[in-house]
């Protein structure tokens, strides 16, 4: 059984990847520590050195990668389903899962570690604000194919509770 969070930077697919992990006792895996570790470098390197089309083609490979793993959560990028083939590919090999948080609530998470972020990096507050709403808007419709699309508008223990849920009761884990 493979579980791929999915959802927008800043969404917390990584935060409630490792709890929801530890909860259902599954491995946890986060696909940009795949590509950094791949890559061995980080990946505001990838994207300023190489391009994002090359980091998206590396994306997509460890992406595929991720079928050899089991009974894992696999945190992807707030990109991956939304290039080539990758949201088929993730809903033909696991269940999926789209936490949907406003962008409201991004913003404000995502102010505080824009640096981080090559898409965000360069960007004012204002246009940054911009950028997540249209992002958002176009990404939508690759996001919204997951099996599950959680709108996620409370603390961690709730949605870990809620997803813990899904995943014993409908799925059958
Ligand atoms: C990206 C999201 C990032 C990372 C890269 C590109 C995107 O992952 O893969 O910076 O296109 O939204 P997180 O969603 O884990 O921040």
């Amino acid at each position: 059984m493979r579980l791929y969070l999915i959802g927008f930077m800043g969404s917390g697919k990584s935060h409630v990847g490792k709890a929801l992990a530890k909860k259902m006792q599954l491995q946890f895996v986060d696909l940009d520590d795949l590509i950094v570790s791949t890559a061995n470098a980080p990946i505001s390197s990838i994207f300023s050195e190489k391009g994002e089309e090359y980091f998206r083609q590396l994306e997509q490979r460890c992406l595929k990668e991720t079928l050899h793993l089991q009974n894992t959560i696999v945190a992807t990028g707030g990109g991956t389903p939304c290039f080539y083939d990758n949201m088929n590919w993730i809903n033909q090999h696991g269940f999926s899962l789209f936490l949907d948080v406003a962008p409201s609530i991004l913003i404000q998470r995502l102010e505080k570690e824009m640096e981080k972020r090559p898409l965000l990096a360069k960007l004012s507050k204002e246009e940054m604000s911009r950028f997540i709403h249209q992002k958002l808007e176009d990404r939508r419709s690759f996001y919204e194919r997951a099996h599950i699309v959680y709108n996620q508008n409370t603390g961690t223990q709730t949605v870990v509770k809620d997803l813990n849920y899904y995943f014993l009761n409908i799925i059958g884990h």
